[in-house]
């Protein structure tokens, strides 16, 4: 028997395009299925300015396939020496739709991130002021705090005292991992999000450390113990509208992922929505997918959701390519580790 599940065109609200060649191979993988997608500002070197998004999105939209309606919604990479100024104007003349915080060190490509918060209280001063959204990479920097804790103490010693300090701004807990999240977010006020990815409803700690090491499964924030993928779970299938999707795709070549040191990320564009259909199926949620993929990430950022739709159709196996080539080598697709059947159609 076919099934099929027809959908509000969902939208990605955290994705890692890159820039080049990368992103000429990997941006026709989440225009193909997205509407819009948050798109984040860790470029080399990052994006900082409203001129620096301005070109970039100008690029991106010379790199998507003809005919594409995909709309990338930029995000200003917030520094020490940010000009709140120029944040309020490029989020005014609707060049912007947030602003990214980088703890300086977390991950890829955040050494420009923030390590004093109170030299960035004015920017965020003006956006609760303005209603612009903060999007949060939640996890300290210390070397003497274990990097499956990070998350946690991020939340008691950085995010709830921004919280209580601007109490008005908006904030988006991106990609949580732990049951620590999604607690916290849970006994906030409505101007408080939290997204999650798609490959931490799938992996825990296990997955990448347990017979041997996966480096295609090593992402940051780092995939927890199994309590924590179960309570992620439960959040992104409530149905509950503070939870959202943000795959948080990661594109990194095999050459980059494969290394002594090799690069936090997962790219999970091609096959997120068979992926996140089989998730909800298995939890006998299918009817909160929709909300999760395409209705509450417009709702927290004042967007109307996409009027289009797509249909995904459960069948036989999906064959998917394992790797997406690209100019600069291939990059592997994330393997969920079991048989995908819900095709989009
Ligand atoms: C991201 C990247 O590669 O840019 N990596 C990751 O593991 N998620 C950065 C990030 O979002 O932390
Ligand atoms: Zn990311």
């Amino acid at each position: 028997m076919t099934q099929t599940l027809t959908l509000r065109r969902p939208d990605d609200w955290h994705l890692h395009l890159r820039d080049g060649a990368m992103m000429q191979a990997v941006l026709p993988h989440t225009a193909a299925h997205f509407g819009r997608a948050i798109i984040m500002p860790n470029l080399v070197p990052p994006v900082v300015t409203g001129a620096q998004a301005a070109a970039y999105k100008d690029r991106i939209l010379a790199a998507l396939p003809k005919g594409s309606a995909f709309t990338p919604l930029m995000t200003l990479y917030l520094t020490e020496d940010t000009d709140p100024g120029d944040v309020a104007s490029a989020y005014a003349s609707g060049l912007i739709n947030a602003v990214k915080l980088y703890p300086a060190g977390a991950t890829t490509n955040s050494a420009s991130g923030v390590s004093r918060f109170e030299n960035v209280r004015p920017t965020l001063e003006k956006m609760a002021e303005i209603g612009l959204p903060l999007c949060v990479h939640g996890e300290v920097t210390d070397h003497d705090i274990d990097i499956f804790d990070r998350e946690a103490v991020f939340i008691d010693r950085v995010l709830d005292p921004i919280r209580k300090a601007t109490p008005d701004l908006k904030v988006v807990m991106e990609h949580i991992t732990t049951k620590n999240a999604v607690d916290y977010a849970r006994a906030q006020g409505p101007n408080l999000g939290a997204t999650i990815t798609t490959h931490h409803l799938v992996i825990n700690r296990n997955h990448i450390l347990a017979g041997g090491i996966k480096p295609h499964y090593y992402c940051l924030p780092v995939a927890k113990r199994e309590e924590h993928r179960l309570a992620l779970r439960d959040a992104a299938t409530s149905g509950e509208t503070r939870f959202f999707l943000g795959t948080d795709s990661a594109p990194h070549t095999d050459a980059n992922k494969l290394l002594p040191c090799g690069c936090a990320g997962c790219f999970t564009a091609p096959n997120t929505m068979s992926i996140l259909a089989q998730v909800f199926e298995d939890e006998d949620k299918l009817g909160h997918l929709e909300g999760f993929t395409s209705l509450h990430g417009p709702a927290f950022y004042g967007l109307a959701a996409n009027t289009d739709t797509i249909t995904l159709t459960k069948g036989d196996v999906i064959v998917y390519p394992g790797h997406v080539a690209t100019d600069e080598g291939p990059v592997t697709v994330f393997d969920p580790g079991y048989p995908l059947h819900w095709r989009v159609t």
